[in-house]
């Protein structure tokens, strides 16, 4: 997530013009490998409160919903990454904010926020990719 993250603030930043194409085929190439190795991880995720109050003791819906957001995320990542293919900066922009959209529902719902992991030690956290 911390690859997704570091990507998807450039992107955001970036003018995303011919003069920053290179640079923002790398930033999505980021956000990219950063969910898929987030998908590959979600059973090490431990469940936030909002999850615990929406799934319970259904662990197998709460992977299959966590997995659909990631692919949601990712999915649009590829569109972002065919507009700026393309050139085309509106398309691109869409793409940008419906993931940021995608990003927001997946951590309401998945993510503990900080105060509730503080003191939750986990070393070489495996979502922080
Ligand atoms: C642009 C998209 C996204 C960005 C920039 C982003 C960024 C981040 C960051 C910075 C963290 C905290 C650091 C870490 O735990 O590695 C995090 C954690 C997390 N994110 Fe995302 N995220 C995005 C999309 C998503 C999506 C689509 C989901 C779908 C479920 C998701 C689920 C999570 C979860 C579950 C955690 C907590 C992991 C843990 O507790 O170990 N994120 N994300």
């Amino acid at each position: 997530m911390k690859r997704v993250e570091r990507g998807f603030e450039a992107l955001e930043a970036s003018a995303l013009d011919a003069t920053t194409k290179t640079k923002d085929l790398e930033a999505v190439q980021s956000v990219q490998t950063g969910l898929v190795a987030a998908k590959g991880m979600c059973a090490t995720v431990k469940m936030s409160p909002a999850a615990k109050a929406k799934y319970g003791e259904d662990t197998a819906k709460y992977l299959l919903d966590m997995r659909t957001q990631l692919i949601a995320g990712l999915s649009v990542s590829i569109t972002l990454e065919q507009a700026l293919l393309a050139g085309d900066q509106k398309a691109a922009k869409d793409a940008i904010a419906k993931l940021e959209h995608i990003e927001h529902e997946g951590h309401d719902t998945f993510k503990s926020d900080d105060e509730e992991k503080k003191g939750d030690k986990k070393g070489d956290k495996p979502a922080s990719n």
